[in-house]
């Protein structure tokens, strides 16, 4: 049992039971000033106001804010290497799908993932996960995609098992073997070659993804990929990135947990999802990196819709897992309030995760995977003052 108290601000607390955010709902969060909280068996037990303080001994919290953990819906922080390489290109003007075309991108990170030995890929990924967890990321989800065949597909997936095993936050597996076509297959072969990978990647992951894009997966190859994989795992996928893909409709129809990216989008998409389970998921990283337009997450949320930011985490069009960054463009670039911006990396994003019961607010009962700030810190300042360093602890 341990006990903080002395907080200046609890920020984000929930009642029991809320899952997601929507519409005007996800412009707001509950506060309590000059709080204590309490932890029991890794989980929140009590909180309240420092007059009621059960007692002094514990952390001091000397005035600073207690807040949930950033959960991160969407990352491919599982690679071999790096693509700094194709930064130059980038700089001098070479669009994602150029690159791509040459047998950089995706393709690249699959040759060197193939190079990597399995202990090897562990280690350069747990650097990663542990710069994530530092900035105070609770909950992660890692897709595989980088082996785009039947073995670095499933050396992938057992990595992030490992992972999963050896870190204090939660992750979230996701098989992404339709990210682009494995060298030496035909568009038809690899699709069907996925399929076939469906049954034991389902023994590792939690989730599958396709990347239904130009230039990448059509609509009927993702529709084919996510018929196939039935109950099996449940979908999230890549719409809309390159262009209004139809990926967005198709997710939907296969029900799917998240549809992500969304950097193209019109209003068909926006009614597509309204009514449906579905978070609309928005990578403002990749908005920032590629150069593309960001999400339109305001007319989202307008429709009454709830709205996920995450960071994309991966070495071709986002290679940063800072969520505090992606709450800050989120206010900055796609026009979100604070609060907004907030629920979408806590709340929202552990929704679109399907970790929402454990992880995403102050609830009790939740796990005690807690930011605790250093004095003076609330979170408008936060996303304003977006480099300053304000974390005095992660707590998980
Ligand atoms: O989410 N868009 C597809 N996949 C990743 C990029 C992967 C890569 O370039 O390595 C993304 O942006
Ligand atoms: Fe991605």
């Amino acid at each position: 049992m341990s006990l903080i108290y002395n907080i200046g601000l609890l920020s984000g607390i929930q009642p029991q039971g809320v899952l997601r955010l929507e519409g005007t709902a996800q412009g707001k969060t509950g506060f309590l000033e000059n709080a204590w909280l309490q932890i029991e068996n890794g989980r929140i037990a009590a909180f309240g106001p420092m007059s009621t303080c059960p007692s002094l001994e514990g952390i001091d919290a000397r005035g600073g804010m207690v807040m949930p953990g950033f959960c991160d819906s969407h990352t491919h922080i599982v690679y071999a290497g790096s693509r700094d390489g194709e930064f130059l290109d980038k700089i001098n003007g070479l669009s994602y799908e150029e690159i791509a075309a040459r047998g950089g991108g995706i393709l690249n990170s699959a040759d060197l993932l193939h190079q990597t030995p399995e202990d090897e890929l562990y280690r350069q990924s747990m650097t990663r996960v542990q710069e994530m967890m530092d900035k105070g990321t609770v909950a992660l989800e890692i897709k595989s995609g980088y082996g785009l065949n039947p073995s670095d597909e499933l050396k992938m997936l057992r990595v992030i098992r490992h992972i999963k095993e050896s870190v204090p936050a939660a992750v979230k597996s996701t098989f992404l073997g339709a990210h682009a076509v494995g060298r030496g297959y035909t568009h038809e072969a690899y699709v069907q070659a996925v399929i076939d990978m469906i049954p034991q990647a389902a023994e590792y992951a939690d989730f599958i993804d396709v990347f239904c894009d130009e230039g990448f997966f059509t609509v009927e190859d993702t529709d084919r990929i996510l018929t196939a994989a039935g109950h099996l795992l449940t979908p999230k996928i890549h719409a809309n990135e390159l262009a209004v893909s139809g990926g967005v409709q198709v997710g939907v129809k296969h029900l799917a947990l998240s549809v992500d990216h969304l950097e193209r989008t019109t209003d068909a998409e926006i009614e597509a999802l309204r009514g449906t389970w579905t978070m609309p998921t928005m990578l403002p990283g990749s908005s920032f990196f590629l150069g593309l337009p960001y999400g339109r997450a305001k007319d989202y949320i307008k429709a009454g819709l709830g709205v996920a930011l995450a960071s994309d985490y991966n070495p071709g069009s986002s290679p940063s897992g800072d969520m505090r960054f992606v709450m800050a463009q989120g206010c900055i670039k796609m026009r979100l309030t604070p609060i907004e911006a907030f629920n979408a990396v806590t709340l929202n994003s552990a929704y679109a995760m399907g970790v929402s019961e454990q992880y995403g607010s102050i609830t009790v009962g939740k796990r005690a995977a807690l930011i605790l700030t250093e004095p003076g810190w609330d979170l408008t300042k936060l996303a304003y003052q977006y480099q300053t360093p304000y974390i005095r602890e992660v707590i998980l």
